[in-house]
């Protein structure tokens, strides 16, 4: 413009300076995605959690071994510092749990100030032990925290994510029986979500961990980001989303009119991707998964069936299909989380854990980058040109 002399080609042009990366493959118009060369579809059928999260913090498949040592060292960091647990006492009990995760996350830090050197490899692998440990747990007292309920201990017998649901719906009074159902889709679930290449939160991690901030910090950092509902809020926007047209008593083709009219700014959530122009292969997975889990757990939510019907009328609509969107992995992950027994403000952390290895994977790989320089993208000015301070 004349201010500045740009001229309007200039901000056709963003120069992004690719990340390097060999952890995520994501082909967004073939709807690919692949962890270290593995494609999702393989792996969610196959893996569980723990094992996707080595291979994707070290680069191959774990032998049986491996695992169980692995699995065994973040059983034995599942506890909390006593102190710790009274940091949740002084947050209300409104507090939405992932301002607690981020918050709790960051504090864990101070326990290991003299542990955290990013450049020391010991204790790297440590606080990454003890991020994969105790975040869930973290999580699981947010979750009783908000529902008043006494805090249960980790139980290292049970498997990491029958561990998690003990601490989510255990209670004091009485034993906990984990339904195999549930452990199933939320271990299929999780792996789902463990990495996404430079997603927002991924890309924040690494920007804060390429300062020198330690795991703490920049996971901290990361599961703020996470907490947008462009990005991991989604989930949790999307059952609000469909819960308000069940209770208004909206057809589903007038709030998809209001869609396509932007009136008051209302998105599909669930729809559309920075990457994916086609159907999310995560999304497809989900969608199988909810089917199957409900109907074992007995569960009939007409929710299911709004958001089936909002798919159906969305994909055969030109103003979706023109702009390519379709769902993604958010539209129907809360339908089974809902059908598990969490509340909707539950739905964004159980992301954060899913999506903590690659995180993590994300950080290791940033320090060890030669070319990793402190994040700092370009900029184009479009601001005002030099001019002069009025003296007159
Ligand atoms: C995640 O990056 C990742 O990998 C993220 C993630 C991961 O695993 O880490 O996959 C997880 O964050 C998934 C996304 C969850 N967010 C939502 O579901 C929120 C709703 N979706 C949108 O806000 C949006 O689709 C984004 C932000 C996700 C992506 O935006 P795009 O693809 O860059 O699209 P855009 O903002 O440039 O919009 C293009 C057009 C616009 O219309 P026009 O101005 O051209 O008329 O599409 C429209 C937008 O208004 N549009 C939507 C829409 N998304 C885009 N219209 C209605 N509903 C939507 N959801």
């Amino acid at each position: 413009t004349k201010q500045t002399g740009h001229t309007s080609l200039d901000y056709g042009f963003v120069n992004t300076a690719a990340t390097r990366s060999a952890i995520t493959y994501i082909d967004g118009d073939q709807g690919i995605l692949r962890y270290r060369g593995y494609p999702i579809e393989q792996i969610a059928k196959h893996s569980t959690y723990l094992e996707v999260a080595w291979l994707l913090l070290y680069g191959d498949l774990p032998t049986a071994d491996e695992l169980a040592d692995f699995d065994d060292r973040i059983r034995r960091h599942t506890l909390l510092h006593e102190d710790l647990k009274r940091f949740f006492s002084s947050l209300p009990h409104t507090a939405h749990p992932m301002s607690v995760l981020s918050a709790a996350t960051a504090a864990l830090s101070t326990y290991y100030e003299d542990q955290s050197d990013p450049n020391n490899p010991e204790h790297v692998e440590l606080n990454t032990i003890r991020l994969l440990a105790k975040l869930p747990v973290i999580a699981a007292y947010a979750h009783k925290k908000s529902v008043g309920q006494a805090f249960l201990y980790p139980d290292n017998s049970l498997s990491f994510v029958d561990n998690f649901l003990r601490l989510n719906f255990g209670v004091l009074a009485e034993n906990y029986e984990v339904n195999p159902v549930v452990s199933r889709a939320l271990e299929r679930l999780l792996i789902l979500h463990e990495d996404h290449e430079q997603n927002a939160s991924t890309s924040t991690v690494r920007l804060v961990g390429s300062t020198g901030a330690n795991q703490f910090s920049s996971i901290s950092a990361g599961i703020n980001a996470l907490y947008g509902p462009l990005h991991g809020g989604a989930n949790e926007a999307v059952l609000d989303m469909l819960a308000r047209i069940r209770d208004s008593g909206e057809s589903v083709e007038r709030f998809v009119a209001r869609v396509k009219n932007k009136e008051d700014g209302v998105k599909l959530m669930g729809f559309g991707h920075r990457v994916y122009k086609n159907y999310d292969p995560r999304a497809k997975l989900v969608k199988e998964s909810a089917d199957e889990v409900l109907n074992e757990l007995g569960v009939v939510d007409p929710l299911l069936d709004l958001a089936k019907e909002l798919e159906e009328i969305a994909l055969s609509d030109d103003y979706f299909r023109e702009r390519r969107l379709y769902p993604n992995v958010d539209f129907y992950t809360g339908v089974i989380y809902k059908a598990m027994g969490f509340p909707t403000r539950m739905f964004t952390p159980l992301f954060a854990i899913g999506r903590l290895p690659g995180w993590l994977a994300h950080w290791r790989e940033m320090q060890n980058d030669p070319q990793t320089k402190i994040g700092r993208p370009q900029q184009l000015y479009i601001g005002s040109a030099e001019r002069d301070y009025p003296t007159s």
